[in-house]
């Protein structure tokens, strides 16, 4: 059974009805959105002075009866109060700490804890009123192998003591995490051994199944009874993969493992269609009452390779260039402005983060090869992008 907690009941009770009533009370039109939730106000600043940027506020003030608008930054931004940090701090309200809060970086090596790299960006966020989300205390690209070393056994009790240990020292700064990360298969067809619906990823193979997932979650409840518990997944925009997460889901629930919402990454195309984001969350919706749904990672990538570019870096489709094209540019507004209007009808949807806050930022301009990509809110100057102007302003023309 999901565990309700009387939030996710005063929700169920308030947010679904309030949102569509506004909706259908005109919510949606000119510049101003329907509400569905309690996330206090944040008073809209003036711009800084000299300043052509966006009036200070204007992101996270948009949706602030919606969700929360996050960012994932690193502490070497934060040392540096580069562009990116100076916006995040200015038009967010919430961090992801882009890798310092991975197991590769807390724990390298054996009884190693390391927490000098997070403390400094988790500690920068909540001293600007920004809420953190931790991610991932599990994820197969970020495990070192001393974790998996040994019999299952073995492997559960350095898992629950690496969780607890990280969770119980950021209790009350870190309010939610990701537990784990990618653990839906990428399999493509089912009925072959060893597909689907769990990735039989290191951390399955090492312990033969997938209860790795129900140790993570309960270890992480019990250190940190306050926190939020996610399950985060790419690809939940995609019908296969969006039904495995279902599909482990309903086996969560079954075995009652303490799991509070589902982050949907997305990492979507141009010609995306934002419905289909919509639907990863109408399916928990539909199923899993009293599940938060968090967008966690959203950039808007200007390529659609074949997969043989992920693959082995070949048949990659040739980069646009160093300026834009207009034409992709007002393709992604119109994505994102449907997305985030989408979202906004949603009362599940209590935070949507976007992956780095500059196109410069962007892992896409060297994923899966080096190339100019466009995929985030502001380009690489810190100037607001069509994108930004179409979800701050419902009365800007794309
Ligand atoms: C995945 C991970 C993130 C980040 C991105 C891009 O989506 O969840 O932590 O590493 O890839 O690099």
């Amino acid at each position: 059974m999901v565990e309700y907690t009387a939030r996710d009941r005063l929700k169920l009770l308030l947010g679904g009805a309030s949102s569509l009533l506004l909706a259908s009370c005109g919510g949606g039109s000119g510049s101003s959105l329907p509400a569905h939730s309690s996330t206090p106000p944040i008073t809209t600043s003036p711009p800084p002075s000299g300043g052509t940027g966006p009036v200070t506020g204007l992101l996270r003030d948009t949706f602030r009866n919606n969700f929360r608008i996050g960012a994932a930054l690193s502490n070497r931004r934060v040392d540096s109060m580069d562009l990116s940090a100076q916006l995040a701090r200015d038009q967010f309200s919430s961090i992801t700490p882009e890798w310092e809060l991975k197991p590769d970086v807390i724990s390298p090596n054996p009884g190693e804890y390391n927490f000098s790299e997070a403390d400094r960006v988790v500690d920068w966020a909540l001293e600007n009123g920004m809420e953190v989300r931790g991610h991932a205390l599990l994820w197969h690209e970020a495990t070192p192998d001393h974790f998996l070393q040994g019999s299952p056994a073995d492997i559960r009790a350095r898992l629950e003591e690496y969780i607890t240990t990280v969770v119980e020292y950021f209790r009350g700064r870190v309010s939610v995490w990701d537990v784990v990360n990618e653990t839906v298969s990428v399999d493509i067809y089912r009925g072959a051994d060893g597909i689907g619906p769990d990735r039989r990823s290191v951390w399955f193979n090492a312990v033969g199944s997938a209860d790795y997932i129900d140790w993570a979650f309960r270890a992480a409840r019990a250190a940190d009874p306050d926190a939020l518990l996610f399950m985060s997944e790419y690809g939940t925009e995609t019908p296969l993969k969006r039904q495995w997460l279902v599909e482990i889901l309903r086996r969560l629930n079954a075995r009652g493992v303490p799991i509070d919402g589902v982050g949907h990454q997305f990492h979507l195309y141009l010609d995306t269609n934002h419905q289909d984001a919509l639907d990863a969350i109408d399916a928990v919706d539909n199923e899993f009452m009293g599940l938060i749904n968090h967008a966690t990672e959203i950039d808007i990538t200007f390529y659609r390779d074949p997969g043989s570019c992920w693959q082995s870096r070949t048949n990659c489709l040739p980069t646009v260039g160093p300026t834009p094209p207009a034409d992709m540019l007002a393709q992604q507004a119109r994505l994102l402005r449907n997305l985030l209007n989408g979202f906004a009808l949603k009362s599940s949807v209590e935070s949507v983060s976007f992956w780095g806050v500059r196109d410069s930022d962007s892992w896409l301009n060297t994923s899966p090869i080096e190339r100019f990509n466009y995929p985030l809110l502001f380009d690489r100057n810190g100037d607001p992008k069509p994108c930004f102007n179409a979800i701050t302003d419902q009365s800007y023309v794309i």
